[in-house]
């Protein structure tokens, strides 16, 4: 017969079985309010002179296309002459031009011209959003002015050498969901196998308005000693660098916001310039595969809320204190539908 195996009487609840006490965070398009925060929303090799590039955003879409000066732009994708989708429209003299009537929009996204030479109406306009490209990514704030600025790394950006991509499918949960997986700690231990050379990492956690960071020491997996800080900028963007396995590294992640309940993964793996820096790479790249590869299933398929947290819970409880917070926005909503 089948041997039935229990749990000691002493380690067995004892309480009445009921649900656990579940507190919210408050999703991303709860009440049309989205976090103010940088979400990425290409690479910097998908914008080409000359093109434009149409991509979901928040609840809606917008277009990413190139200045003159080459600098990223970002816009909401409608035409406000009868809402033609400029994503199928082109790039002439430097303006976006409607597909539609070809209404053309200059890089401040004014609407400058008529195709058939009447005056724009003077509110003609697009939705222009905060950008910035860098890591090799284009990032898009959710704002019209941004809150605070990404992250800069301990070395200049000449100094480096990096590769951007995106990874895999589309996640089906909100961007900060992975986010939270940089506080939480019993995941830390668990899932990636690292090892705090501290038994008090929560001591570590510096809270800023607009993130937290960490530096910490320990092994990952086993045996492979690292140094590392890590931190959250926003909701959307997680950093860490430091010495890994006996050489400086760094990654930049960006989770994107297509549309609510939904994220993809951006990131850039970072090492210095040498003529170790392509194998360096290439390591980099390895182990953000395989990190990603760790969470992936988790967060696919996660219903998250806080539930019944314990004392390593510390500085998660904490951030879902910081995401109830988190400025909340949504200035393009008639803009980007
Ligand atoms: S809809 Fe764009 S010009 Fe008419
Ligand atoms: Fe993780």
């Amino acid at each position: 017969m089948e041997q039935v195996i229990r749990p000691p009487e002493s380690t067995r609840p004892t309480a009445a079985r009921r649900p656990p006490v579940k507190l919210a965070v408050p999703a991303e398009g709860d009440d049309g309010l989205f976090t103010q925060s940088w979400f990425p929303v290409a690479l910097s090799s998908e914008l080409v002179a000359g093109e434009i590039v149409g991509t979901e955003f928040l609840d809606g879409k917008i277009v990413l296309f190139r200045a003159p000066d080459g600098t990223a732009r970002a816009m909401s994708a409608y035409c406000p002459h009868v809402g033609a989708d400029l994503s199928v429209g082109k790039i002439v003299d430097g303006h976006v031009q409607c597909a539609f009537h070809h209404w053309e929009y200059d890089e401040q996204g004014f609407c400058v011209k008529t195709g058939v030479g009447d005056p724009p109406p003077k509110s003609a306009c697009l939705f222009m959003f905060p950008v910035r490209e860098r890591y090799g990514i284009v990032w898009v704030f959710n704002g019209e002015t941004p809150l605070f600025e990404l992250p800069d790394l301990p070395f200049p950006d000449d100094e480096l050498e990096m590769t951007a991509y995106r990874f895999g499918p589309t996640l089906r949960c909100d961007p900060w969901i992975f986010a939270a997986n940089t506080p939480d700690m019993q995941h830390l231990t668990v899932v990636h196998k690292i090892k705090f050379e501290t038994d008090q990492p929560h001591e570590l956690v510096r809270w800023h308005d607009h993130g937290l960071e960490f530096s910490y020491r320990g092994t990952h997996q086993g045996n492979v000693p690292m140094e590392n800080t890590a931190g959250i900028r926003g909701t959307s963007v997680f950093y860490r660098w430091g010495m890994y396995d006996g050489f400086w590294r760094c990654n930049v992640t960006g989770f994107s916001l297509p549309r609510p309940g939904r994220h993809n993964v951006f990131s850039c793996s970072i090492v210095r310039k040498g003529p170790q820096a392509a194998e360096q790479l290439e390591a980099v790249l390895a182990v953000s595969r395989r990190t990603v590869g760790e969470d992936k299933d988790i967060l696919d398929t996660i219903h998250y809320r806080q539930g019944l947290l314990t004392k390593a819970d510390k500085s998660l409880a904490r951030f879902l204190t910081y995401m109830r917070k988190f400025p909340r926005a949504h200035p393009s909503a008639e803009f980007i539908n």
